[in-house]
């Protein structure tokens, strides 16, 4: 007898019935751009419709994202001062202190406020650690770090993101915050994050090219994937609560394992290389826009991702208040 698996695809209704992914507004995460030079909202060149936004624009911008009943933003700064150490990612009056003392004080636990905590943005050379002799240092990074995950989580940050990949950073700031009194605050580590040519279109909306040599001696090799797991792994024991693998599409098989393997919630980071690809490559008529943003998403989801960053998520989550997902 002839086997028909196509009985379960007949029709739209049984194939939304026995459907085993979903996405929901609730899996999705926004990223803003806060940039302290600027006044109102400016596009960002390599980014088509995404802004870089001023703190009082980010701020309404955030109230937006709440009431289409998305959970989170994460924000990214762009300071007016860089020199070789970050300063301007910590000290007081900050951009992203700023921002989030905003966003808290207009809709308070509407929306979770993710931190995320790095170097790159704020300093000269534009390396996610201090640099000494051509080398970026470990330890001395850690001690940065620390600064900038109390001053976010004094804000009221929700959750700290450090994206640096310095080895003992979760540990460092944990202990700070605990140190501090921020027990409730989380910490959502970028454990698995590879050095990706895929950040190359964030790199302009962040300012945050390296300005010479690459991070290939902190993030990840692409060719491996036990070592995502040890990060991983390493995060954990240090304290992270969630986990964060990144980029996505090309890391699926990441996700999946970090998934089978262990017990935290895990998300996926769809970067700016992927935003920008597809939205490229739709506006030259290649590829249906639409329908690839939905299988991208999709497939994110049924590699096992939690929870999806992604610079679609404002315009996905109207599309799924409309049914159109
Ligand atoms: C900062 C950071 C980067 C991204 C998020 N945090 C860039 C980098 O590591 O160079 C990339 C996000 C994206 O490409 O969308 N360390």
């Amino acid at each position: 007898m002839l086997i028909r698996p196509r009985r379960l695809r007949k029709n739209k209704k049984i194939r939304n019935l026995v459907a085993e992914s979903c996405l929901s507004v609730n899996d999705l995460i926004m990223p803003i751009f806060v940039d302290e030079n600027i006044k109102d909202k400016k596009e960002i060149p390599s980014m088509p419709n995404q802004y870089r936004f001023s703190v009082e624009k980010a701020i309404e911008e955030a109230k937006e994202i709440a009431d289409l009943g998305i959970p989170a933003v994460i924000l990214f700064g762009i300071p007016k001062e860089k020199d070789d150490f970050a300063t301007s990612a910590y000290k007081r009056g900050n951009v992203i202190e700023r921002t989030i003392k905003g966003i808290k004080e207009e809709i308070g636990d509407e929306l979770i406020v993710i931190a995320d905590c790095c170097l790159c943005e704020y300093t000269t050379h534009g390396h996610c650690g201090i640099v000494k002799d051509g080398k970026i240092l470990n330890d001395e990074t850690l001690e940065i770090l620390q600064k900038i995950a109390l001053n976010y989580a004094e804000a009221g940050a929700d959750i700290i993101a450090p994206s640096d990949m310095m080895d003992g950073r979760v540990r460092a700031i944990r202990e700070i915050l605990e140190k501090e009194g921020f027990t409730e605050t989380l910490i959502m580590s970028y454990a698995a994050k590879y050095a990706s040519s895929f950040y190359g279109p964030f790199r302009v909306a962040a300012d945050s090219a390296p300005k010479f040599g690459d991070r290939k001696s902190y993030q990840m090799d692409y060719r491996n994937w036990r070592e995502a797991l040890k990060e991983i792994e390493l995060d954990i024991k240090e304290g992270a609560d969630l986990i964060l693998i990144k980029p996505a599409l090309s890391y699926l098989d990441i996700v999946k394992l970090a998934k089978d393997r262990f017990l935290l919630p895990i998300g996926a980071y769809s970067v700016s290389g992927e935003y920008s690809l597809v939205e490229s490559g739709a506006k030259l008529g290649y590829i249906n826009r639409d329908e690839v943003i939905k299988e991208i998403l999709y497939s994110i989801k049924r590699a096992g991702a939690d929870f999806i960053i992604t610079y679609w998520a404002k315009e996905v989550a109207k599309k799924i208040i409309m049914g159109l997902f």
